[in-house]
């Protein structure tokens, strides 16, 4: 058996330079996206270190750049495709930047369907088939108390509900989609006060993914392995 395939968005700096680096840790072949690779200076040393490493530009909001590194990478199959790349753009209720949101919205929601369109090919073709999204639990309508983040949170809903008709759209592909929620962590966009490290969620998001099939397709689950409702 050769050496599973992880595509990973996002992948020079918090949980998607994690995810980097624990699988190529593991030997997988990793091939790691970033929009600036010339100030990608973790990612670049972390390639260094590794053979099974690549990077490569994409910005998940430029479609044509997707369709292009879909056609780069024909016939290569993708075993574990993850969307991770994602903004979390201020907003709060009489001060919303509406051209913000409709970036956000194409980022952390259009662009995981998109990725899916253009790559679905190199996923069914692989061993593991798997596409998995970064959302928040903040995307859950049935855990919001405290409001506000109305661009974020709803951005994250909405892919929510991609990821979920991906799930029974792409069956007969035999493709298994998981939605996951990676806790508070301490990166750039959880801050410094993150309930968790980088390594913790990887680690347990590792593990979802590990055990996601085609019977358990189309949850939304945390780190730690708990069913989140929508
Ligand atoms: N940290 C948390 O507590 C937390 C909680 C719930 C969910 N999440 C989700 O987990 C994912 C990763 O979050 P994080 O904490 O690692 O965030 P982060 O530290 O802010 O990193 C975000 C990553 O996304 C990339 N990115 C943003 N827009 C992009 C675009 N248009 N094209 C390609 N890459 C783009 C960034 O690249 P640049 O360096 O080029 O900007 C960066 O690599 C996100 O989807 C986030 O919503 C995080």
């Amino acid at each position: 058996m050769s050496a599973y395939q992880v595509l990973i968005t996002g992948a020079n700096r918090g949980l998607g330079l994690e995810f980097a680096k624990q699988y190529a840790a593991d030997g997988w072949n990793v091939l790691a996206c970033c929009r600036k690779i010339e100030s990608a200076h973790e990612l670049k040393l972390l390639a260094a270190e590794h053979d099974n490493l690549q990077i490569l530009a994409l910005d998940v909001g430029d479609f044509k750049r997707i369709d292009a590194l879909a056609l780069q990478l024909k016939n290569q199959p993708i075993d574990v495709l993850i969307n991770n790349a994602g903004v979390y753009p201020d907003s709060t209720f009489g001060d919303t930047n509406y051209d913000e949101w409709a970036e956000a919205f194409k980022v952390n929601a259009m662009a995981s369907l998109k990725m899916a369109e253009a790559f679905v090919q190199h996923v069914a073709k692989s061993q593991l088939k798997k596409i998995a999204t970064l959302s928040s639990k903040m995307g859950s309508i049935d855990d919001n108390s405290s409001g506000e983040s109305y661009i974020y949170r709803s951005s994250k809903t909405a892919v929510n509900m991609v990821m979920k008709s991906l799930s029974i759209d792409l069956k007969p592909y035999g493709i298994s989609f998981v939605t996951l929620h990676p806790g508070w962590v301490q990166t750039d966009m959880g801050g410094p006060n993150g309930l968790i490290n980088t390594q913790t969620s990887v680690t347990g998001l590792r593990s979802v993914i590990e055990n996601l099939s085609l019977e358990n397709t189309g949850q939304f689950i945390a780190f730690d392995g708990k069913c989140i409702a929508w």
